[in-house]
């Protein structure tokens, strides 16, 4: 049974996925995940593929037992494409954020996508995908972002040298970095926090659909890192040719002004 595992597919970019993988791909049966099962009903109520809901919260270490039960108690499962999306950020000085939010962030930005990968490794094959979502603020260090752009940067490492581990088995694993993407729930929440109105400047924020189906076709052609949009690409340009303390004093003074 070919298969497509989407977390954080009850809103944004995660049920963007579910709509290209439901129109694009051959498998069969697509498990949406996120802890919200009403928004993951009425998405898989619009796919035309067979799909089965979880409600589950992926800091839970509980959250991983199901899954790997799921996929255990599933004959003959091939998953061909996880994408790994559930994530967070908000915004504020290191000092601002909660130690719920902090704690969350990695839970869900790092430990998540990795168990989650790595309980689905064992069940795909050759000319299998894997999506990590991390973001354009993986990059370069973000004071006032700080703790969401170290868990993006933690990720985008992760997903490269799993990439080079998984090249015997031709498996191909795509870091995709975008830009801040105004259509989903991510600014609203980013936003709800003590420091979070510091950063009110996004110019050209893009749209999730685009990202989703730019990335989407970039994992097909086995690109390893994917920068779906033009400012991620220039972030991308920008922070491999000017030092680290330098694009920080930039940044600072762009969100001032
Ligand atoms: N939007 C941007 O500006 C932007 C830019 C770069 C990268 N990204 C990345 O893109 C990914 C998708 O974000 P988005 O923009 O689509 O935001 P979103 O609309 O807020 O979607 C986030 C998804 O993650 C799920 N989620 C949150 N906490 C969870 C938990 N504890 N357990 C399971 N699922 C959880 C949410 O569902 P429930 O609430 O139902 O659990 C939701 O489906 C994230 O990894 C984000 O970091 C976003």
């Amino acid at each position: 049974m070919k298969l497509a595992i989407i977390t954080g597919a009850s809103s944004g970019l995660g049920s963007e996925y579910a709509k290209i993988i439901d129109s694009k791909t051959f498998v069969d049966e697509i498990w949406l995940i996120a802890r919200r099962k009403e928004r993951l009903d009425e998405l898989a109520a619009t796919l035309t593929k067979r799909t089965r809901v979880f409600a589950l919260d992926l800091t839970k270490v509980e959250s991983f037992r199901t899954l790997r039960g799921e996929l255990q108690n599933t004959p003959g499962v091939d998953v061909q494409w996880l994408i790994a999306n559930a994530g967070f950020g908000k915004i504020g000085l290191t000092e601002e954020l909660t130690l719920h939010d902090a704690a969350a962030m990695i839970d869900l930005n790092c430990r998540a996508a990795i168990l989650t990968t790595q309980i689905a490794l064992p069940y795909m094959k050759k000319d299998a995908h894997i999506l990590e979502i991390a973001s354009c603020a993986a990059f370069e260090p973000i004071p006032g972002l700080n703790v969401y752009a170290a868990t993006k940067a933690f990720l985008l490492r992760y997903s490269q040298a799993l990439g080079e581990e998984l090249q015997p088995r031709k498996i191909k694993v795509t870091a995709v970095c975008p830009y801040w993407i105004k259509d989903t729930e991510f600014i609203r929440i980013a936003q709800k926090s003590a420091g979070g109105k510091r950063f009110k400047r996004l110019p050209r924020a893009c749209k999730a659909e685009s990202v989703a189906l730019r990335s989407f076709y970039a994992a097909q052609m086995g690109k390893k890192i994917c920068t779906p949009d033009l400012m991620s690409g220039l972030t991308r340009t920008v922070a491999a040719l000017i030092p680290d303390e330098l694009i920080m004093k930039l940044s600072k003074l762009f969100h001032k002004g």
